[in-house]
C-alpha cells in the first residue's frame, strides 16, 4: 500500500489520514506524555528523531502492508489530535486488533467514537474481516468506556503475556 492507495477517512469533524514526517512534533508530545501512556507499555520517544524514526518505521510497515495507522485531525483546522490503527491481522482468524490515543485536551469531546466508528465500519466493510480485538489495562477506564460503547465483549481470559491487559473482542 503507497501514498496513493492508503484509505483516507472521513467523518463530521475528522479526517484520517497517513502520517508525515511533519507531524514529528505531534507524535513526539502522544508519545512523551505521561497520562497518555500511563497504561500503554510501550517505548516513549525521548526525542524528535525518536519521533520522526517512529513515523518511517509505521509508513514502512504500512508500505509492507498488513497494518494501516491513521493520524486523526480536525478537518477544518488540520490540527492533529490523536492515532488510530489496525495491526496483528491474522487471515486465519479474520482478525486485526485496534489501538488508539488522543492528546489529552482532546479527550471528552466524543472524537475518538467518531473516528473508531469509521475504522470499525472500514474493517466489517471494506477489509470484510470479522472480528476487532482491543487489549486493555483493567484499570483503563476511558478505554474500556469506550470499547463498551461499541458493544465489545470482554473475555473470561486475560493475555497470557501480560495478565494486566483484558481482552475485548467485537465480532460482526
Ligand atoms: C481511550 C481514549 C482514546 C478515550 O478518549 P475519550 O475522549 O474519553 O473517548 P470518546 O471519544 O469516546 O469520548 C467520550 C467522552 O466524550 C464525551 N462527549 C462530549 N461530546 C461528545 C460527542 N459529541 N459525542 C460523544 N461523546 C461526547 C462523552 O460524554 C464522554 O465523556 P465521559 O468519559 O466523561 O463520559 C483516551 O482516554 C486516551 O487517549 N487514552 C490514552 C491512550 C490509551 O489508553 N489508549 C487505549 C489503548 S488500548
Amino acid at each position: 500500500m503507497n501514498s496513493a492507495t492508503f484509505p483516507i477517512l472521513t467523518t463530521e469533524r475528522l479526517t484520517l489520514r497517513r502520517l508525515s514526517i511533519n507531524d514529528h512534533r505531534d507524535i513526539f508530545d502522544l508519545r512523551s506524555d505521561q497520562e497518555i501512556n500511563k497504561f500503554l507499555d510501550r517505548q516513549l520517544c525521548k526525542t524528535t528523531e525518536d519521533a520522526k524514526n517512529f513515523i518511517n518505521k509505521v509508513n514502512e510497515n504500512i508500505e509492507k502492508g498488513g497494518t494501516y495507522y491513521w493520524a486523526i485531525s480536525f478537518t477544518d483546522t488540520k490540527q492533529l489530535v490523536g492515532t488510530i490503527c489496525l495491526f496483528d491481522f491474522s487471515s486465519e482468524k479474520n482478525s486485526c486488533e485496534i489501538g488508539y490515543e488522543l492528546m489529552v485536551k482532546f479527550q471528552g469531546q466524543g472524537i475518538m467514537q467518531e473516528a473508531a466508528q469509521t475504522v470499525i465500519d472500514f474493517v466489517f466493510q471494506t477489509l470484510k474481516l470479522k472480528k476487532i480485538l482491543a487489549f486493555t489495562h483493567y484499570e483503563n477506564q476511558n478505554s474500556t468506556k469506550l470499547l463498551l460503547k461499541f458493544n465489545f465483549l470482554k473475555s473470561i481470559e486475560s493475555d497470557k503475556e501480560n495478565p494486566n491487559l483484558t481482552i475485548f473482542t467485537l465480532a460482526q
